[in-house]
């Protein structure tokens, strides 16, 4: 656009070209960082151009088997039969048709009974964490995490300026007596930890499930010290073969836990759509600093006609053998054509494939897989310290890798360790 002499947007272009953007943001906005694609689910870059490049990096469904046809079935539905009610404002909270459905089924899945007002809807999970610090966190609080961890959820808590304390995730996942310590010297400088957030089940990145006794354990560790424990069940419905442990809101009988779940895993992560439950004291918190005037009425709706049409139930069932198999294919491959180079447990639900690499960094091995046309981020993108040491373990998605790339990544990556370590 071009401006007139003298006009008022000459004097504004004047004035703001020489003005210092960060002289205006929030601490936040300076100090969180622009995230990678890990962080947001965005698309990832080739270094050079591949015919069949095989992106395993982002944790999303599979793409073949998206239940569009009746989500879009349920959408017209809603549309022809209450289009005037479905198409305004919906309230704090979210449609509470929705949240009957979802109280209904977390009675089932918690085995506890749950009424409404026992959930908030948000734009994913992630929407729910934001909502959480938001409510639970001031500037310089410190909430306890995995490492590693998922990292748009860590970036998230930066964001909302808490200090953040990393404790090892085993193969039984998080230690407690790491927390216990961290939790320790916290208090020993003063500082308030108010949360401890972790992902139990199939936990992105590592694939691991905290153990029934470290949930008990974790349970009467956090009622002592007061704090409050953020269960993210994003994965915990995506079994293979065996469910998970009971969850932790439902072994402390919801005392203390905070639950976070999501369709984004188990329908589609277009959808923006998780929810928080939890007391209805705390979700009446949480509802008092959200200010986003709720997510959309429509898509709730939508949900809750594909749930309680009896959608939901028979996807989740037809998706964990479709995961399981994607999975075994994947260590298959990994065994016969990198036996040398890499060292694993595989997982036993989830999107995640988390490897050691022998004798070379995380960094070198992706690297050098991405000019074999294979993708997928270094472990170190999942610590608070991305030049953590050692750097040797390797998220690989499998999720939305088809059956014949998942075969082709085995002798992509025997490649890539071959150009770094041999
Ligand atoms: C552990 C975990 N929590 C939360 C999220 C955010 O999911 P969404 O905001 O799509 O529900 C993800 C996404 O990968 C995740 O892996």
């Amino acid at each position: 656009m071009t401006t007139k002499p003298g006009s008022a947007a000459t004097e504004a272009a004047e004035v703001w070209s020489k003005a210092d953007i960060r002289d205006y943001l929030s601490n936040s906005a300076l100090t969180v960082g622009a995230g990678t694609p890990t962080d947001a689910g965005a698309g990832w870059q080739l270094p050079v151009p591949h015919p069949d490049p095989i992106i395993a990096a982002g944790g999303i469904p599979d793409a073949a088997s998206l239940p569009s046809g009746e989500l879009e079935a349920a959408l017209a539905r809603i549309l022809n039969s209450k289009a005037k009610e479905v198409l305004r404002y919906g309230g704090v909270l979210g449609f509470e048709g929705l949240r009957e459905v979802m109280a209904e089924r977390q009675t089932v899945l918690d085995g506890m009974s749950f009424e409404p007002d026992n959930f908030i809807v948000h734009n994913g999970g992630s929407g729910c964490l934001d909502n959480l610090c938001q409510a639970f966190i001031d500037p310089g609080d410190v909430v306890v995490v995995e490492g590693p961890s998922y990292s748009g959820t860590t970036r998230a808590i930066r964001g909302h300026m808490a200090e953040l304390i990393e404790v090892e995730v085993e193969d039984d996942g998080i230690s407690v007596d790491g927390v216990a310590e961290a939790i320790q010297r916290a208090k020993s400088e003063g500082k308030r930890v108010k949360l401890v957030y972790l992902n139990p089940d199939y936990q992105n990145p590592t694939g691991t499930t905290l153990t029934e006794s470290r949930r008990a354990e974790l349970i009467d560790l956090c009622a002592r010290e007061q704090v409050f424990i953020v269960e993210d069940a994003t994965y915990s419905e995506l079994f293979f073969d065996e469910a998970p442990p009971q969850s932790i809101y439902s072994m402390a009988n919801g005392a203390g836990v905070l639950k976070i779940g999501t369709f984004s895993k188990v329908i589609a992560t277009g959808l923006r759509a998780g929810w928080i439950q939890a007391s209805k004291e705390h979700i009446d918190a949480l509802g008092r600093v959200r200010f986003d005037m709720g997510t959309s009425p429509l898509l709730l709706h939508m949900l809750a006609e594909f749930i309680s049409s009896g959608r939901l139930d028979p996807h989740i069932l037809k998706m964990r053998p479709v995961y399981a198999e994607k999975c075994a294919t994947l260590a298959e491959s990994l065994r016969e054509h990198c036996e040398p180079y890499v060292r694993f447990n595989a997982p036993g639900g989830g999107f995640f494939f988390w490897f050691e690499c022998l004798g070379a960094t995380s960094k070198e091995v992706s690297e050098a897989a991405a000019y074999e046309g294979l993708l997928f981020p270094p472990g170190t993108a999942f610590y608070l310290d991305k030049a953590h040491e050692p750097d040797n373990h390797v998220r690989l998605a499998f999720s939305n890798a088809s059956l014949e790339h998942l075969r082709e990544i085995g002798p992509r990556l025997r490649r890539a360790f071959q150009r770094v370590v041999d």
